[in-house]
Parts: structure tokens; sequence; C-alpha cells
């Protein structure tokens, strides 16, 4: 119970790594929002949550939306008081080699990915710098440093790495941490959709010999959004079985 009477807001969470971190922040004490454009996802994972004796509420946004990111942290605020942790987790892929990639696809990554993170991270940095407190953890990706066919995705990413620098610079004199994990190749339904080929492809250039899953990623987040990790800011974590070396 490492988290006990703490409020982390999860976004994404109704399914994945969202899910799975919603589940572990519960676990280890917090009062979780889980939030996700999927509202019915994300009452699902609220009640897995309520059923196993914790407390959460399950917002409704579109963290593309800078409205709806304002209205769930009211919500938060209003429901448990304030607001400790953030999970920066939602995200999406429109893949494709860059020399056809569309417009649609570049606007609709950059918009979550990147620009729904800052309009989250923005609203907790002003919260929690005054409160004196805070642990925001953003998940980016492996892929932030170039991957084939993920011009858009990788952009995104690697702007998720320069946000989180720049934000634990700000922070860090003011009780607030923001790290940035970096997840390898995790076995989600984003994933799931890449071919079975390019799927071995994948397993096969992880040391650890096996995909990742979200409780992989879960357990590095708990230890970010822990007292314990008061003193780990600006870091960027690799969790890949060595995928990144
Ligand atoms: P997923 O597609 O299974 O789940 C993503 C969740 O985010 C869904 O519940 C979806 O409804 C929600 N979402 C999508 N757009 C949203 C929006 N605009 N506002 C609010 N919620 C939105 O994906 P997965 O695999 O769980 O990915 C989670 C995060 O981890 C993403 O940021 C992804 O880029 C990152 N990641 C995943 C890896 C993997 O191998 N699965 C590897 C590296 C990073």
């Amino acid at each position: 119970m490492r988290l006990k009477g703490k409020v982390a807001i999860v976004t994404g969470a109704g399914r994945g790594l969202g899910k799975g971190i919603a589940l572990k922040l519960a676990q280890e004490g917090a009062k979780v929002i889980v939030s996700d454009i999927v509202i019915g996802n994300a009452e699902s994972v609220a009640k897995q949550i309520v059923d196993a004796g914790g407390t959460v509420l399950a917002v409704a946004a579109n963290i593309a939306v800078k409205s709806e990111v304002e209205a769930m942290f009211t919500r938060a605020v209003e429901a448990f008081g304030c607001v400790d942790i953030l999970v920066n987790n939602a995200g999406i892929n429109r893949d494709g080699l860059l020399h056809k990639m569309t417009d649609e696809q570049w606007d609709e990554v950059i918009g979550v990915n990147l620009t729904g993170t800052f309009y989250c991270t923005r609203l907790a940095a002003a919260h929690m710098r005054e409160r004196g407190y805070g642990r925001i953890v953003n998940i980016a990706s492996a892929s932030w440093l170039g991957n084939v066919g993920q011009a858009n995705y990788s952009a995104a990413k690697a702007g998720v790495v320069g946000l989180t620098k720049t934000a634990a610079r700000e922070l860090a004199r003011k009780g607030v941490t923001v790290n940035a994990i970096c997840p390898g190749f995790v076995d989600t339904e984003m994933t799931r959709g890449v071919p079975t080929s390019v799927w071995d492809i994948m397993v096969g250039k992880i040391p650890a010999g096996r995909v990742g899953t979200p409780e992989d990623v879960a357990n590095v987040v708990a230890f970010l959004a822990s007292d314990e990790a008061s003193y780990v800011t600006a870091e960027v974590i690799n969790v890949g079985g060595g995928m990144v070396l």
C-alpha cells in the first residue's frame, strides 16, 4: 500500500497499459480517476477496482480536447480534493511510411500523444506546484529513438521526452517529480494489430525473450509514483526486457 490515500489520474485507462496501471495504483492504495475516451471501458475498469475494495471515479475525456481535460481535472478535485499523481498514458498510432503519411495521420498522433499530454501536464503542474507535491509519469515509447513507419509517433514520443525533462527541471524544487517510461513491445490491443510476421520479428529483438505485459510497466509506474522515488526526476526509463540497449 505504497500509495495509500494518494489521488491518481490515469489517462487512456480503459484497456491495455492504462488499465494495468490503474489496477496497480489502486492495489497500492491510491484513489484512481480512470479516464478514457471510451467511457464504457473506463467504467468496467472502475468496477473491477470497486469489486476489489478500491476507491475510483470513471471519467470520459478525450485528452486532445482542452476543455475535456479541464473538466476531467475539475471532476477529480471535486471528488477527491486534489491530484497527487498524473499518469499520461493515453496514446494512439497511425503508422505509415513518411512519404505516404497524410496530414490527418500526422495531426491525429501529435494531437493525442503530444498536445494531449501537454494539456494534462500543464494543469497538473499548476496544481502540484501550488501544493508542493506531485508525481507525473509520462508513457513515451522506445520508438522515440526512431522506428520505420512511425515518423508521427516517434516525433510525438520524442516530444514527450523533451516535455518530461523540462517539466522536471521547472518543478524539481516544488516537490514534484516528472519522469518518462519507454515501454518496448507490450501485449495490448495496440500491438495485437501487427501482422504475425512483424510480431515474431519484434519479439526476436527482445533479449528477455518474451513480449512485455501491462503489469511489467505498471510496476515501474507505481515505484515512480511513490515516495520512495522522491529523488528520481527527469529520467527516461526503458521497460523493454533489454530491447533498447
Ligand atoms: P491501447 O490502444 O491498447 O490503449 C490505449 C487507450 O487509450 C485506449 O483505452 C483508448 O481508448 C485510449 N485513448 C485513445 N485515444 C485517446 C484520447 N484521445 N483520449 C483519451 N484516451 C484515449 O494502447 P496501449 O498499448 O495500452 O498503449 C498505451 C500507451 O503506451 C500509449 O501511449 C502507447 O503509445 C504506449 N506504448 C505502448 C507500447 C506497446 O507495445 N503496447 C509500446 C510503447 C509505448
